[in-house]
């Protein structure tokens, strides 16, 4: 298997080139190596081709198209940005590199692709009440923030509401521009599929832990939830996943489904044609 991964020189890229490695797959890695992620250049990975190039660059594309099977695609601007200036770079990176991507996969023949979701597509979540039933929550407010009271709230009656398990009939709820960019990106993925016979899987991640993820407040607590043993990489109801839990879910997926001409939409645990 000839697998191109965009974004393989990231967080979770990295992994999945481990994974496929691990597997015997020849592996391409096409990278902007965007500054922001990559202060300094990261070190070469024997064995594995890297093109530093934009994925919404369609010379870059094709290159790294070139005699492969399957496209991993990871690359992304992640994160929430710094303000709402931010939005013309996320819908570049993920939703205009994702379409300049596809057109490329397209004209060269590549007909399967993995795509890096996020669960930010589900917006806050699901919720009950404490009876246990289902409550569309409320924004959260700034004076419960302000308390340290996270949960958000029922809107009917200003009760605390309580998590529960995400389906994948969830509906969709992206409340800011990065998971709007990741929601789009599903939707082209759909298209592409539906228009080119081809297959695509998203798999919506969580936030995602493990080796080489960046160092930020939020990620320091992660070592602390492990040593808890909440159930790491189960996808729903937990907000986070190990990074091998991503890994392996996508060398699943491909071991599994890639064959069949479905569009697959995986988040908790039970794969769902779309
Ligand atoms: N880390 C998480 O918790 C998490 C959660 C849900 C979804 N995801 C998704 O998983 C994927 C990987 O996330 P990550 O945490 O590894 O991010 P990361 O920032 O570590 O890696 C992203 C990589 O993509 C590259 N890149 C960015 N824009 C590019 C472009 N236009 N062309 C080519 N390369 C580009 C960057 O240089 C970087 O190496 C992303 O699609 C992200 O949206 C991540």
């Amino acid at each position: 298997m000839r697998i191109l991964v965009t974004g393989g020189a990231g967080f979770i890229g990295g992994h999945i080139v481990e994974a496929a490695m691990a597997r015997g797959w020849e592996v391409r890695i096409l990278d902007s190596l965007d500054p922001a992620v990559h202060p300094d250049p990261p070190p070469g990975i024997p064995g594995v081709s890297v093109l530093v190039g934009d994925a919404g660059d369609p010379d870059a594309v094709a290159q790294a198209l070139a005699g492969v099977d399957v496209v991993v695609h990871q690359s992304a601007k992640v994160g929430l940005g710094v303000d709402f200036f931010d939005a013309p770079d996320y819908i570049r990176n993920n939703d205009l590199a994702t379409a300049v991507l596809l057109a490329g996969m397209a004209a060269a023949g590549v007909d399967k692709l993995v795509l890096a979701s996020s669960m930010v597509v589900y917006g806050e979540g699901a919720y009950t009440d404490s009876a246990g039933r289902p409550v569309h929550p409320a924004p959260r407010r700034v004076e419960d923030l302000e308390h340290g009271i996270f949960d958000p709230r029922d809107p009917a009656t200003g009760e605390l509401l309580l998590p529960a398990l995400v389906t994948e009939d969830a509906a969709m709820d992206p409340r800011n521009v990065y998971a709007a960019s990741k929601l789009a990106q599903e939707h082209l993925a759909a298209a592409w599929a539906r228009s080119t016979g081809s297959t695509a899987i998203a798999l919506r991640y969580h936030n995602v832990y493990g080796l080489g993820c960046p160092r930020t407040p939020r990620t320091r607590a992660w070592p602390a939830c492990s040593a808890l043993r909440w159930p790491v990489g189960r996808q729903c109801g937990y907000s986070r996943m190990a990074a091998s839990a991503a890994a392996s879910s996508m060398s699943g997926m491909l071991r599994r489904q890639i064959c069949c001409p479905l569009t697959r939409w995986l988040a908790a645990g039970l794969p769902r044609a779309a």
